[in-house]
């Protein structure tokens, strides 16, 4: 439900010039530059299009270092949409998990999630502090029917509180549509259960909304008791229930940036002190204007339904015409990204040789599309340096909002079923230069074999030169 009025050209480069160019990124698609690159489904985080309200929203703003305009026009939209009395800027999603790890976690604390994210393990474990992953047993299986692979485990919260203590808990994160395992969203019954045992417990519920609107949308979807309701007022029970709310604005929101909300007066007095020191001052917490002034038009388009979905029905389309033809992909399709299994569209690779790694890399090789690894590659070694093994190894294909068109869609699934034909010839990687947090972002990695050349050749041989 929106029309095109601005247009990028984008450009496929040959695929002897995609093989040289992942060579120099260290097989690492982090690395690639966007001059190489057709449809760049690396993330929808910063990169989703922004409506033509949010660019009157940037053109409006009021410059200006402290108490501007629209900030506190932002503050109202998150009132209104949210329900949230106090709000902070932060820079982006992680400068918000940086400030609640620092007022909440201290070294042996734990932090119980339904799904860790990356940036915010980094943040806790720098702190000394450890992530407890609380979900069901069936949340890893890439195959399912489970229409909340999001929610948290009840029974293993109780346990992990008699086993550490509720002093010892910083707090109980929940992340809405867990992005590391499919985005897959959690029940809004789930969410309530949880918030019991943290009542009975005192302890401090924080949701990670980064992805709420795909979350809401997706229980409107699947929920029983909520298919009448919209996606605003879904969204808005959701952030009536956690004591804290934080997310980064550059995926449902698509602009630049991020926030930390409560009703929770105290709660936001001990984190809001640190806002100047670490992201700059109150009324811009380290953003630009302009974002701010897009942010206050997004918050309130984000539950729009066309706007909540128009990702998750892409994804949906995305997901279901693969797994017609047998691409091994996580079912049921989630918010955010279509997510090829790739132990199973790989299985000759050992996980140690980073099959989702190698697949990302191979995906770029045959269609010049750019995803990312979430598997092994995307976990830091543990403090012995040994290799720490990702639940699952997923290649992250993921959906801009309102970016691609389903010819888009339609250009990826052909390329992944050719490359699934010709799985055998992609083998695994090897780290030659790695760095010592979130090396994902930087690693450098070789082909074990030069099995880039060999799928090039194969390719050329059947495709011509693209
Ligand atoms: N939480 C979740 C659930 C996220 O998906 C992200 C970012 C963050 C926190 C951190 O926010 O990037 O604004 O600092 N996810 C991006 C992705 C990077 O590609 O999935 P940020």
């Amino acid at each position: 439900m929106h029309k095109t009025r601005m247009v990028q050209k984008i450009f496929l480069v040959s695929v002897e010039e995609r093989l040289k160019a992942i060579g120099e990124a260290g097989y690492n698609t982090f690395l690639l530059k966007n001059k190489d690159i057709f449809l760049d489904m690396l993330t929808d985080s910063g990169v989703n299009a922004m409506s033509d309200n949010q660019f009157a929203g940037m053109l409006r703003a009021d410059d200006s270092y402290a108490g501007s305009m629209t900030f506190y026009e932002f503050a109202d939209a998150v009132k209104d949409v949210l329900g949230y009395n106090h709000v902070m800027n932060t820079h982006q999603g992680r400068a918000a998990e940086h400030l609640l790890a620092k007022i909440f976690v201290k070294p042996s604390y734990v932090v119980p999630t339904n799904y860790h994210f990356t940036t915010t393990k980094g943040h806790i474990e720098l702190l000394g502090g450890t992530v407890l992953e609380i979900y069901y047993d069936d949340a890893l299986q890439t195959e399912s029917k489970n229409p909340f692979k999001g929610n948290m485990d009840p029974q293993k919260l109780k346990n992990v509180i008699k086993k550490y203590g509720r002093e010892k808990i910083a707090f109980v994160r929940m992340e809405a549509t867990t992005n590391l395992i499919g985005g897959q969203p959690f029940s809004m019954a789930n969410l309530k259960e949880i918030r019991e045992i943290c009542n009975e417990n005192k302890l401090i519920m924080v949701i990670d909304g980064s992805l709420i609107s795909e979350n809401a949308y997706l229980i409107m979807q699947r929920e029983k008791g909520y298919q009448g309701k919209t996606v605003a007022e879904i969204v808005r029970e959701m952030c009536s229930i956690p004591d804290l709310y934080y997310m980064s604005a550059r995926k449902n929101a698509s602009v630049r940036g991020g926030l930390i909300a409560t009703n929770n007066k105290e709660l936001f007095d001990k984190i809001r002190p640190w806002l100047p020191v670490y992201e700059g001052f109150y009324t811009y917490g380290g953003m630009s204007m302009r974002e701010i002034g897009a942010l206050a038009v997004g918050i309130r388009e984000m539950v729009d339904p066309t706007v909540a979905g128009c990702s998750v029905e892409q994804v949906k389309y995305f997901v279901n015409r693969l797994a017609e033809t047998g691409v091994p992909v996580v079912t049921p399709p989630g918010g955010l990204a279509c997510h090829l299994d790739a132990m199973k569209f790989l299985p000759h690779i050992p996980q140690n040789q980073y099959p989702a790694g190698a697949l990302s890399a191979a995906v770029y090789i045959v269609s010049g599309i750019r995803s990312m690894e979430r598997g092994t590659v995307s976990m830091d070694r543990d403090k012995e340096g040994k290799e720490v093994m990702a639940d699952v190894e997923l290649t992250r294909i993921a959906v801009p909002r309102r970016v691609y068109s389903m010819s888009h869609i339609e250009f990826a699934i052909d390329r992944i079923n050719w490359l699934l034909k010709h799985k055998a010839l992609v083998k695994g990687l090897k780290f030659v230069d790695e760095p010592p947090v979130l090396r994902f972002f930087g690693g450098r990695l070789e082909p074990i074999g030069d099995w880039g050349r060999n799928l090039t050749e194969i390719f050329k041989k059947e495709m011509d030169n693209y």
